[in-house]
């Protein structure tokens, strides 16, 4: 037996005392990320074998958070793939606009920029004050981020390029106050963000959406999480309802997947048809 063979006995314990001590599932998410994230989590930890971690996940319910925010991947942008917020804007969003009220669903939000970026467009389009967004993850130290909405100027300075490719006309700063190096996001799209705890993997559906964006979140899942996930998201859906996946991301390798028909085949847009999952 060779030290990767040891380190896979290892993942499946850590996977195992995470499920069965605090509730978290990672069986089914890709092993290759899943094994890298963890080995990260070793000097954190101050281990230098998965099977020294074992003790203080059973042991230490207050690592908790940080365990669970090492294993997720909060890496996120405003307006990321502009052309996708382009589409939205040209595509979708004249639909959407035929309905009175508008719940969004954005999961996998990370830290935020994505559910800020789709509040921006949504008032941009004059949609917003009909609309709510809701925005979940299993990370909470990024929800706490997401909560503040507060960013660094350089950085809100660099996704202004990519929101002026997705067809915004103002300039993004207009959508912060900005003080001392950061820009804190426009109350007025704050309220329309509503950021909660939720987990794709053991957790409900969300009733009634007309649009869910899940993007780069289910790339971590393999093919059965990947097909639980897109029941949950048919389940969730007006019928016509619209999904739009990763550019890494598609509908065509799980069942679930026959209940929505291609709108951007490039962009990974779909439409909830009611077909048979
Ligand atoms: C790479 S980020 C994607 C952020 C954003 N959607 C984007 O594309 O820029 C992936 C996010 O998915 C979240 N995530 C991973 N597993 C999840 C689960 N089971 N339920 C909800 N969110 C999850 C992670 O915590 C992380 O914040």
């Amino acid at each position: 037996m060779d030290k990767s063979d040891i380190e896979t006995i290892e993942i499946d314990l850590f996977v195992e005392a995470m499920a069965r001590r605090h509730g978290y599932d990672f069986r089914h998410y890709a092993k290759a990320s899943l094994r890298r994230r963890v080995a990260g989590m070793l000097d954190a930890l101050g281990c230098t074998t998965v099977a020294e971690m074992l003790p203080l996940i059973l042991h230490q319910p207050e690592l908790l958070p940080s365990i669970l925010s090492n294993l997720s991947v909060p890496v996120t942008e405003m307006f990321r793939d502009p052309p996708v917020f382009k589409a939205l804007r040209t595509e979708v969003i004249p639909v959407l606009a035929t309905y009175p009220r508008l719940n969004i669903w954005q999961a996998g939000c990370a830290t935020g920029e994505e559910a800020y970026s789709l509040a921006i467009l949504l008032a941009e389009t004059g949609l917003l004050e009909r609309s709510q967004i809701y925005a979940t993850d299993i990370n909470d130290a990024a929800l706490a981020k997401a909560e503040e909405g507060i960013y660094p100027a350089e950085i809100i300075t660099k996704y202004a390029e990519s929101h002026r490719l997705a067809g915004g006309s103002l300039d993004l700063q207009s959508y912060f106050s900005m003080a001392y190096g950061f820009g804190k996001i426009d109350p007025a799209i704050r309220a329309h963000v509503s950021f909660a705890h939720h987990n794709l993997v053991a957790d409900g559906v969300f009733c009634e959406v007309n649009m869910i964006v899940c993007r780069n979140v289910m790339i971590y899942f393999d093919t059965l999480l990947q097909n639980r996930v897109l029941d949950l998201f048919g389940q969730s859906l007006v019928r016509n309802g619209f999904l739009c996946l990763g550019s890494r991301e598609n509908v065509a390798f799980a069942a679930a997947g026959r209940q929505f028909a291609t709108v951007n085949k490039i962009l990974r847009i779909y439409k909830k048809t009611g077909g048979e999952a």
